[in-house]
């Protein structure tokens, strides 16, 4: 039997809140139910943010209420504790927190200290251990900062021990704004999974300088068997200037299993959420290899 790879869908949350265009609630739980056709085991369905600093995002609670019955993983990204108690109380029982290897990100994207995130961090991750509730903690800008420049590979290696003590569920190296390269990640996730093995760990890709689907290789080389993605590579990061959408899920599915891997993705289910995308946001969108899955599938 193939090697199973995890995609965690995110879309109606890295993607959508980069948006110009915001969407309806009624909208994103389409979109959502588009996408949970597709079989990806995992699915963000939105964050619990304030929504003054993101508008987009408004009406996750709503969403939450309202999910089509399938069977997979709802996760929701929380920004702080009274994130993490919203997501809760709105039935959600898998959060991602985003906590950045530099101190001007964090202070642009929560406004709080680099020191004061990790703690922030560590008292969710221990409350929600406590809770029962899984934690994705997500190192955001892991190889390069829009603000700070290059990111040292020892100074994340540090931080991720020090995660790593209080259990997340999941720790994703994130690079947030699409700079790192193949030899970076293999580098730096060769070293993680030697120390922490394959299951805790997982990758977050953005595709602005085309390397998205060649760091997802290198990290697979590396042993890495989960990754975010994002239907049609909708994305951006509203705090990280420049930076560009996801690497595709479309892409990602391709070259997994085109490789031997096996991600329980539809191709065609996927590619109709793409149309469904593109039409909700008024523009084109859709991977690398768009035209040629496109005809592939029809
Ligand atoms: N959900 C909803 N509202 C929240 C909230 C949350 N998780 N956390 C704080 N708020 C509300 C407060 O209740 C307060 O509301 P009020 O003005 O009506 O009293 C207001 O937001 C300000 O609260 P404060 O604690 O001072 O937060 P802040 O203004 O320093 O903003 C964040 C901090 C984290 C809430 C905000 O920057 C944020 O939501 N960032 C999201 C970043 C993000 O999603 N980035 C993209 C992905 S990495
Ligand atoms: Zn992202």
């Amino acid at each position: 039997m193939a090697e199973r790879v995890i995609i965690k869908e995110v879309a109606a949350r890295d993607g959508l809140q980069a948006q110009p265009k915001h969407l309806t609630v009624e909208q994103r739980i389409a979109l959502l139910g588009a996408l949970a056709e597709t079989g990806v085991p995992e699915l963000e369905i939105g964050s619990f943010v304030s929504p003054k600093a993101v508008p987009q995002m408004s009406g996750t609670d709503e969403i939450a209420a309202n999910l089509p019955l399938a069977h997979l993983t709802y996760s929701a990204l929380v920004p702080n504790m009274k994130g993490y108690e919203l997501a809760v109380m709105a039935g959600i029982r898998s959060h991602a927190i985003a906590l950045a290897a530099t101190e001007e990100m964090n202070q642009n994207n929560i406004r709080k200290s680099l020191e004061d995130t990790f703690v922030m961090g560590e008292e969710i991750l221990d409350r929600a251990a406590a809770e029962g509730i899984d934690i994705h903690a997500y190192l955001a800008v892991a190889f390069e900062c829009p603000y700070e420049g290059a990111v040292e590979e020892s100074l994340v290696l540090e931080q991720v021990d020090r995660l790593m003590q209080h259990r997340p569920a999941r720790l994703m190296i994130a690079d947030t704004i699409g700079a790192a390269n193949p030899a970076v990640v293999h580098s730096m996730m060769n070293k993680l999974v030697d120390r922490y093995g394959p299951e805790r760990l997982g990758c977050h890709f953005h595709d602005t300088r085309a390397m998205g689907l060649a760091n997802v290789y290198a990290a697979l080389q590396a042993g890495v068997r989960q990754f975010d993605a994002s239907a049609g590579g909708l994305g951006g990061c509203p705090f990280a200037p420049g930076a560009k959408g996801n690497v595709a899920t479309e892409d990602v599915v391709m070259l997994c299993e085109s490789i031997g891997y096996d991600t329980g993705l539809n191709m065609p289910k996927l590619l109709e959420a793409v149309a469904l995308l593109s039409e909700m946001i008024g523009a084109p969108q859709g991977g690398r290899a768009h035209t040629w899955l496109s005809k592939q599938s029809a």
